[in-house]
C-alpha cells in the first residue's frame, strides 16, 4: 500500500503542494500534466530518490520519504529515456542490464533467486516486451530509442516489485509498439500499483483506474471521465486545450 501525506515536491519553489493519496490494491494511474509540471519529480520523490520539500511518503507502512534505499524494497522506476546523456553511461548488454537490475532488486527484498531462476526471470521479462534474443548480447545504448524504452520495461517486471513508476513509458515508441507495450503496462497493473505518465492517456485508458493530473502547482486525482474533459483539462493546460464536437486536444496529443 502507498500512502502520500502532505506531500510538496520541487527543488527550491514547490512545483506541487500537498498530495494526499492513498493507493491500497494493484492499478494503473495515468499522471499527465504539462511538460515542466513535476511528473518526473513526481515519480522520483516516490522512489526516494528526491526529497520532498514537506510530508511523507509510506510503503507498506514503512516511512521511505527522501531514501531511496528504503523505497528501492518496494518500489523500481523506468526512468524518461530523453534523461539520458550517452556520454554519462557505462558499457553494459541489454541482457546484463535486465539480469543486473533483477538481481539487485531481489537482494533488495531479500529473496534469494538460482541462477536458474534468474536467467528465466530475465528470459520470460525481455521476451514479454518483444525484445528478442538476437539483442540480448547488444549494447544497451546502441539500440533505438523504443526498443530501449522496452528493455528498461523488461527490467521493472523482472524486478517484480509491488510499485511500478514508469516515465512517459510510450514515448519513444512506434504506434504499433505502442499498443503493444500499453497491454503489458495493462497487464502488470493487475498485480502491481503502476504509476505511468503520459501524454497521450487514451492509449493506456481502458487500463487505468485514475488520472493524476499536475501543473501550476496543483493536482487532481479522479476517475479518467471526470478529468479527462475539457473544463478540467483547461485549468491545468490552460489554452492549449481546444475542443471539438466529439473529441478533445490538448496541444498537439489527442484525448
Ligand atoms: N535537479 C533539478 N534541480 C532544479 N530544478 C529541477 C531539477 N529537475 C527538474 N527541475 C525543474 O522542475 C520542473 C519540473 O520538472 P519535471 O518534474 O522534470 O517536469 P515534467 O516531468 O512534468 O516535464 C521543471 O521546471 C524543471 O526544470
Ligand atoms: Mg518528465
Amino acid at each position: 500500500m502507498l500512502q502520500v501525506v502532505n506531500l510538496s515536491i520541487g527543488f527550491d519553489k514547490p512545483l506541487i503542494e500537498d498530495i494526499n493519496i492513498v493507493v491500497n490494491k494493484p492499478m494503473l494511474i495515468q499522471v499527465m500534466g504539462p511538460n515542466g509540471a513535476g511528473k518526473t519529480t513526481f515519480l522520483k520523490t516516490l522512489a526516494g530518490l528526491l526529497k520532498p520539500i514537506k510530508g511523507s511518503v509510506y510503503i507498506n507502512g514503512v516511512d521511505v520519504t527522501g531514501d531511496a534505499e528504503k523505497a528501492g524494497r518496494f518500489v523500481t522506476l523506468s526512468p524518461q529515456m530523453v534523461l539520458f546523456k550517452q556520454s554519462e553511461v557505462f558499457p553494459i548488454s541489454v541482457w546484463e542490464f535486465v539480469e543486473f537490475g533483477t538481481e539487485l532488486c531481489h537482494k533488495k527484498k531479500g529473496v534469494v533467486v538460482s541462477k536458474d531462476e534468474l536467467r528465466n526471470i530475465v528470459k520470460s521479462a525481455l521476451s514479454s516486451v518483444g525484445i528478442g534474443g538476437e539483442l540480448w548480447g547488444k549494447s544497451l545504448w546502441k539500440l533505438s530509442g523504443g526498443q530501449r524504452q522496452r528493455v528498461f520495461i523488461a527490467r521493472a517486471i523482472a524486478c517484480d516489485m509491488p510499485i511500478v513508476l514508469l516515465d512517459e513509458p510510450l514515448s519513444s515508441i512506434d504506434p504499433e509498439g505502442r499498443v503493444e507495450i500499453a497491454n503489458v503496462i495493462g497487464s502488470l497493473s493487475k498485480t502491481k500499483i503502476v504509476f505511468a505518465t503520459c501524454h497521450d492517456p487514451e492509449m493506456l485508458l481502458k487500463y487505468t483506474s485514475f488520472v493524476m493530473l499536475l501543473g501550476k502547482g496543483k493536482y487532481v486525482m479522479e476517475k479518467p471521465e471526470n478529468v479527462l474533459r475539457g473544463d478540467v483539462l483547461r485549468k491545468f493546460y490552460g489554452d492549449a486545450v481546444i475542443e471539438f464536437v466529439d473529441h478533445i486536444h490538448v496541444c498537439d496529443y489527442h484525448i
